[in-house]
């Protein structure tokens, strides 16, 4: 793993007709699967001859991958992707400096970074069809015509989600991150204390969290129509200095008028019931805490 972020290191040597250039090869994936050198030079106004140097830079530095067939075009990297989404949060006044990984996971990475008051905050970069993007540059078969702006979109719109329902929840008083801002696949948040629930060898008292776990629940559902959907131990942090816990990863929320949202609802504590009676011999009834949550009817 690198030091840091590539896509934030390379960011400070990126001139701003690389940028430029970088913002036009996206807008044009929008539209079509490679973004044509001819296009390229159409509509930002440079010649050809420094289009090419330029989209050769970019090549070089790995946020642009080149296409050769009928024309030659380009689409872009993650590392593009994330150099686009960071120079908006810097532009932004957001994000000043991305610094070391906390974690690499299966469907995002998260950083520490700073902002622009040297504050210690968090990115969330969502990677979601990283893996089958992988898979497809495997394959340069498949890379002819099959893979365009779509892997990047799928990000985008899952870190959307998560920031929207994030954002709904920034005035309850639950213990969840608080949002700082977003771009494309990438969101800032503030750092929460504490380790995942599935890594704490000691709680002193495991009932008194997980009734806690069970009122979050009951106002996320009751005041906010929410339900979590993925609310694990590896999504619960315990601070052990205040003894106290936290809620994160939202993207799979859903709404209460899910016409499955009792059921998701009782899947998540079911599991999390497991954990529990697994690892600090607790267990209660899932249905009556379902019960308890949804009220009844
Ligand atoms: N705001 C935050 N503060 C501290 N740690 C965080 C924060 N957000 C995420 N993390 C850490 O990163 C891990 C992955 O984040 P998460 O939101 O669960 O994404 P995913 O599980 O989809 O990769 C978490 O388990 C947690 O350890
Ligand atoms: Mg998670």
């Amino acid at each position: 793993m690198s030091i840091t972020l590539y896509g934030a290191r390379i960011l400070k040597d990126l001139t701003n007709q690389e940028l430029r250039v970088l913002n036009m090869v996206e807008t044009l994936l929008k539209k079509g699967e490679y973004a044509p050198v001819e296009k390229i030079t159409t509509y930002s106004g440079y010649t050809e001859k420094e289009v090419s140097y330029i989209v050769s830079k970019l090549n070089k530095k790995k946020l642009l991958r080149r296409w050769t067939g009928q024309f030659v075009g380009y689409t872009l990297t993650f590392a593009g992707f994330d150099a686009l989404a960071l120079n908006s949060l810097y532009n932004k006044k957001i994000v000043a400096g991305v610094g070391r990984a906390k974690g690499v996971g299966k469907e995002s990475d998260i950083y520490y970074a700073i902002d622009f008051e040297e504050n210690e905050i968090m990115l969330k970069i969502n990677r979601t069809g990283r893996a089958s993007f992988q898979q497809v540059k495997k394959r340069r078969d498949l890379l002819k015509g099959k893979f365009h702006y779509s892997v990047f979109s799928l990000a985008e719109l899952s870190s959307k989600r998560e920031y929207e329902v994030l954002m709904k929840l920034q005035e309850s008083k639950l213990p969840i991150p608080k949002m700082l801002g977003r771009n494309r696949h990438i969101i800032a948040m503030n750092v929460i204390e504490g380790i995942e629930l599935v890594k704490v060898q000691n709680l002193k008292k495991p009932l008194k969290i997980l009734e806690k776990i069970i009122e979050y629940g009951k106002i996320l559902y009751n005041k906010y129509n929410i339900v979590h959907a993925d609310l694990t131990e590896y999504n619960i942090l315990y601070d052990e200095n205040k003894d106290s816990i936290a809620i994160i990863d939202f993207p799979q929320a859903i709404t209460t008028d899910h016409p499955d949202a009792d059921l998701i609802l009782e899947r998540d504590f079911s599991h999390l019931f497991d954990y529990f009676g697994k690892k600090w011999f607790i267990s209660p009834e899932v249905e009556d805490v379902v019960e308890y949550i949804v009220g009844k009817k």
